[in-house]
């Protein structure tokens, strides 16, 4: 297949209307949001969400998230929505924040993963927003990269996953936020938190009271539990390298590197420490800035592979406020393993 490329700078490009079209029709096209690229089908087509999985290579009992532009659009999707959900909208929508609820009967299985729930977000991105209203539809779209692949942050990285398999790829820059926006289901009381992201857990609380936060944000799920999340299960945000996370000062992280480091070792540091490490190294963001730490993460964890990396020892992050998110996709790219000095 032929996948054209669409450079898109203004949510008011004579290019949006021909991406509405591809979507309208049918087709796949891979679109900008403020967090990371998603690959958007129409979320009111089953046939639609089949073909996201398979130019994914995802499992399709890992439900989508629906991208809509107006709250009018929300409203169908589920069976009510309750004030609490409002309230998170109103404050945090056009947004980085994804909302959980019972599903109406027009979301397709193939969508909800067969679950009876529908995760909805309202994108800030205003390229995003003008592609869905331009479609006339609401849009289905899991992050733009191949399954288990670090999330896209910029429209090189969708490039090189998704070329050739979908119709369309709008490129329009780096994304912001650089993870995948926080997930939390109102469907279970008290809410919970499934996946971080931006929006915080001390945001959240502000706008809710009381939140749970799933156990699977910062464990591996035991064996055959199942998860609340299907995405949290399977593999995640792997470079083909394997990533050990290091706990500790940076004295002692540098000390473990050059003891332990061989011929393809590679460090993932933060800004201004790759100086003083004996092996080639990436920066993923600043010490005592975990914004900037997660708008990088996914493009040092591609970085590393192109380097032809065996092994990577990365900097552990701080894990409070938007830590957590950067923790949270480090522990998976990491499969876990992690070393504490
Ligand atoms: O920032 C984002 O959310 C990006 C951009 C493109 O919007 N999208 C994204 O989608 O990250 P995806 O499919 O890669 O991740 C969706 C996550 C998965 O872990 C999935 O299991 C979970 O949300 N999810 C979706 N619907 C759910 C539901 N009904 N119940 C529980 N978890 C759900
Ligand atoms: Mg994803």
């Amino acid at each position: 297949m032929e996948t054209k490329i669409f450079k898109i700078n203004s949510p008011h490009d004579e290019n949006i209307k021909a991406v509405g079209e591809i979507l309208r029709k049918g087709g796949l096209a891979a679109i900008p949001t403020e967090t990371v690229y998603g690959l958007a089908g129409n979320a009111l087509d089953g046939s639609c969400a089949e073909k996201i999985f398979a130019a994914k290579g995802r499992p399709s009992d890992n439900p989508l998230i629906v991208h809509i532009s107006s709250i009018e659009q929300w409203e169908p999707l589920v069976k009510s929505i309750p004030d609490s959900a409002r309230a998170l909208a109103e404050k945090f929508w056009p947004g980085p924040i994804t909302i959980i609820l019972p599903k109406s009967e027009i979301v397709p299985d193939e969508v909800s993963g067969g679950l009876d729930t529908v995760a909805v977000r309202m994108p800030e991105n205003e390229i995003a927003r003008s592609i869905i209203e331009s479609a006339g539809i609401p849009l289905a779209a899991p992050s733009a990269n191949l399954s288990g692949k670090p999330s896209p942050t910029s429209a090189s990285h969708v490039i090189d996953d998704m070329n050739g398999r979908i119709d369309a790829i709008v490129d329009s820059g780096d994304c912001e936020v650089g993870v995948e926006s926080t997930v939390i289901s109102l469907a279970v009381t008290p809410a919970r938190l499934l996946r971080p992201g931006r929006v915080t857990p001390e945001m959240l609380t502000e706008v809710l009271g009381e939140i749970e936060i799933d156990e699977a944000v910062f464990d591996k799920l035991p064996e055959g539990a199942e998860a609340a999340s299907p995405g949290m299960k399977y593999k995640h945000y792997s470079p083909e390298a394997s990533v050990v996370l290091v706990k500790g000062s940076f004295e002692a992280f540098c000390d473990f590197v050059n003891k332990n480091a061989s011929e393809k070792t590679v460090a993932l540091c933060f800004e201004g420490e790759e100086e003083k490490l004996c092996v080639p190294a990436v920066t993923y963001g600043c010490k005592d800035d975990p914004l900037s730490q997660a708008k990088y993460i996914f493009d040092a964890l591609r970085k590393v592979d192109k380097m032809g990396a065996e092994k990577v020892f990365a900097r552990y992050p701080e894990n409070e406020g938007m830590g957590l998110a950067v923790f949270n996709r480090l522990i998976r790219a990491a499969a876990f393993n992690i070393i504490e000095l």
